[in-house]
């Protein structure tokens, strides 16, 4: 069986923008990210990534334009339990077949920006949920994506982690990189330029909300 969860969505994101995406729980919003990021295809319509039609490709060409075009952040940070902060971090690159030491110096740097280098042979548990979602943001970052989606990425944090986070952002931001952003959150999509709502599968914008009722003229 199918069950529609996007219904006519048009969204055209400008390179270097920053977007949040907020509205209720199963309203399509992890859905939408997934196809922005290529780990799902829409049944139908169009997706363009720098005129890619992103439909159009074959898994390989989709895992290659993932692994050089976007970064993840997730809710639940996804790092690796067993691994250290710094080869978490140096992953992507394993991927992108960087040689061994250029992986770990790049990946070190990464930890110091955000403001980690203390702790890079740290695991996942020795770790606070705020320098887990830092780890998280360097190892999305290593490999110099263009666009950095996040779901929900302080959805697990204290506020005050979750303004660290917020911070990391705005720098990467002012550096170019595209952010697209899931969030519950007023105050947290505030950091965004541009907020769009989905609710029940459609898109809103602005001030535009749903007609409900069937009264076409209010
Ligand atoms: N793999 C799947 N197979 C079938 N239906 C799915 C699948 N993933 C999501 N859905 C359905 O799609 C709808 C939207 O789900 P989605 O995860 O996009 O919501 P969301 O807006 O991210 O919600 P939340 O805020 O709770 O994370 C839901 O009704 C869900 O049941
Ligand atoms: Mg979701």
């Amino acid at each position: 069986m199918e069950v529609p969860v996007l219904k006519d969505i048009n969204l055209c994101v400008e390179e270097g923008e920053y977007v949040a995406i907020m509205g209720p729980s199963g309203s399509g919003k992890s859905t939408l990210m997934n196809i922005i990021g290529c780990i799902d295809k829409p049944t139908s319509g169009t997706y363009l990534l720098d005129d890619v039609e992103i439909e159009k490709c074959k898994d390989k060409e989709l895992s290659e334009v993932r692994n050089q075009k976007i970064g993840f952040v997730f809710q639940n940070f996804n790092l690796l339990p067993r691994q250290s902060a710094l080869d978490n971090v140096a992953l992507p690159l394993q991927y992108a077949k960087v040689p061994i030491k250029k992986r770990k110096q790049k990946a070190k740097e990464m930890l110091e920006m955000v403001d980690l280098a203390d702790r890079v042979s740290f695991k996942p548990t020795q770790l606070s949920g705020g320098q887990k979602q830092r780890v998280a943001i360097a190892r999305a970052m290593v490999a110099d994506p263009k666009i950095l989606l996040a779901d929900e990425p302080t959805g697990a944090l204290d506020s005050k982690s979750g303004l660290q986070v917020m911070e990391l952002f705005d720098t990467l931001h002012k550096q170019g990189v595209t952010i697209i952003m899931i969030t519950h959150s007023d105050e947290i999509a505030s950091y965004a330029d541009r907020v769009v709502k989905i609710i029940d599968g459609e898109l809103y914008e602005g001030d535009a909300q749903p007609v409900t009722g069937g009264d076409e003229h209010e």
